[in-house]
């Protein structure tokens, strides 16, 4: 370790002196922290181009006044115990330093935003927060085979910058799948690799956004999608949502930049946008210059069914940007997704992401080109879907079980559902506090990285459960104590359970 000390062989004090002064400054604000090895003497002599003599005599002192502790062959140590009345010193001057810096004048900060729930606030002992993957699902076997596998023929893929929109085997083996799973005429080139679905959303918002531009989110939407374009100001308009998705007719007859939605799997209240809606919404897109963000978070989880085709196999007219995400099927902290692109776009979200990072880090991008080209990633799909499809079920089974014809929406697809409450439940936000006071985790919208406009028809009603972390044992426990906190909730107002309302399974 080099340190960061220069002595002037021409000052008033002696280079002994000014290299005392310099490590004791450097101790006291902790530059050098307590326990730290400092170098051998010889070493930092070199380094300075004194004599040995200057930096020995320098640590004796250091030594005698407690800052530094030798211990014999193991080298030279800064103390645990610094002496007091130097800190208190260095304390006052700390201070006036402080004093001195709060009446410089600083730039004010150009951000302002907030940031979205990504992980559970609370520490429940059975958590149906949404969207988690099961970490024992994690395909850890095939993926260190991979990395190895990369390793052993890596050339200059750690030394090289590349280019920004991503490894071409990724980008290729990210069209070959999203061809046939999702109905796309996409081809390797329109592809940008992005950190997640997240820097997906920051690309398309520095691409489409300035101060003032109108957008249009679903009410409820994504937390990180509306908390992010509220942090460009730009004019976030809200449109409803209902059981066949976004209400085409409520949007804006003109002037927004583009809408976002999640048509597959509406996020969180799981409705799929119908077909009438889906051409509907392209036609306006046409009409208005607008484009479509379509949000594709979770999409490889269909239950009932024929994949849907998303909404860019429809489009004719390069409206749609389509974001995808492999948080949900692979694991959320490899922050890998991608953008497909409407081809006049492609260039400009190569340029922004050259200058966000200047590309995905090279490993991950060459490693997930590899699941997908083997064939593993398939493999993966059809393992994670089937433990889903079961823990759906049994999540399912549970409510049915405890509270009768439960009334739930968002059952279809995914790796979370809603909970329509009957009326004579306590409200959701309420029943989430009863839950989590006997360890449960169930979320009403407003708490489940959903971001409600206000007006919001579901915010009191509804109660989200994700699914896809919990094993049958444990949802089932779940449920059996949300269950017992109900019935407490009934007998202390003298009332008993009436027979709730049909099922509505969606
Ligand atoms: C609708 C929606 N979009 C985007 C994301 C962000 O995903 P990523 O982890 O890829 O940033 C999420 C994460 O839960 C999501 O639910």
């Amino acid at each position: 370790m080099e340190l960061p000390v220069s002595l002037d062989p021409s000052g008033r004090q002696s280079l002994q002196r000014q290299l005392f002064d310099q490590l004791r400054g450097l101790i006291l604000s902790a530059g050098l922290r307590p326990g730290t090895l400092v170098p051998p003497s010889r070493l930092l002599a070199r380094q300075l181009g004194v004599s040995r003599n200057t930096v020995v005599l320098a640590y004796e002192r250091l030594s005698a006044e407690g800052y530094l502790q030798a211990r014999s062959a193991l080298g030279t140590f800064v103390s645990h115990d610094l002496p007091d009345s130097s800190l208190r010193v260095d304390a006052g001057r700390a201070a006036d330093g402080a004093a001195a810096r709060r009446q410089l004048p600083r730039s004010s900060l150009a951000f302002r935003g907030r940031a979205q729930a990504v992980v559970s606030p609370g520490n429940l002992e059975f958590d149906f927060w949404l969207g988690r993957l099961d970490p024992t699902l994690f395909p850890l076997a095939a993926w260190r085979r991979l990395v190895n596998q990369v390793l052993e023929r890596v050339d200059s893929g750690f030394t090289e910058y590349r280019d920004p929109a991503g490894l071409p085997e990724l980008r290729t083996a990210i069209a070959d799948h999203l061809r046939p799973a999702r109905g796309m005429k996409v081809e390797a080139d329109q592809i940008v690799v992005v950190a997640g679905a997240q820097e997906g959303l920051n690309l398309i918002a520095r691409l489409l956004l300035r101060e003032g531009t109108r957008v249009v989110t679903e009410n409820p939407s994504y937390q990180g999608a509306a908390y992010l374009f509220e942090s460009y100001r730009a004019e976030v308009i809200p449109v409803p949502v209902d059981e066949d998705g976004l209400c085409v007719d409520a949007l804006p007859p003109a002037g927004a930049a583009f809408v976002h939605l999640t048509p597959s799997h509406q996020y969180p209240m799981g409705f799929t946008l119908s077909r009438e809606r889906r051409l509907k919404l392209l036609d306006w897109a046409l009409r208005t210059g607008a484009y479509v963000v379509e949000d594709d978070y979770d999409s490889d989880f269909r239950y009932r069914g024929s994949p849907l085709m998303a909404l860019m196999g429809l489009d004719q007219a390069e409206s749609v940007i389509y974001l995808g995400t492999f948080s949900k099927s692979v694991g959320a902290g490899l922050r890998v997704g991608y953008l497909v692109l409407p081809r006049p776009l492609v260039e400009p979200a190569r340029t922004v992401k050259a200058l966000l990072d200047n590309g995905h880090p090279w490993l991950d991008q060459a490693v997930m080109a590899e699941f997908i080209a083997s064939g593993a990633y398939d493999t993966h799909l059809r393992k994670i879907r089937r433990t889903y499809l079961a823990r759906r079920d049994c999540l399912i089974d549970s409510l049915r079980n405890h509270f009768g014809d439960v009334a739930l929406s968002g059952t279809d697809s995914g790796m979370h559902l809603a909970w329509h409450l009957p009326a004579h439940f306590p409200s959701a936000p309420e029943l989430q506090g009863l839950a989590a006071e006997r360890g449960v985790g169930v979320y009403s919208l407003r708490s489940g990285a959903a971001h409600d406009f206000g007006g919001c028809a579901y915010s009191e009603s509804t109660l989200f459960f994700g699914y896809s972390c919990l094993d049958e044992t444990r949802i089932r426990a779940g449920i059996g104590r949300v269950a017992d906190a109900l019935r407490d909730w009934q007998r202390a107002r003298g009332t008993s359970l009436r027979p709730a309302r049909a099922c509505s399974g969606r």
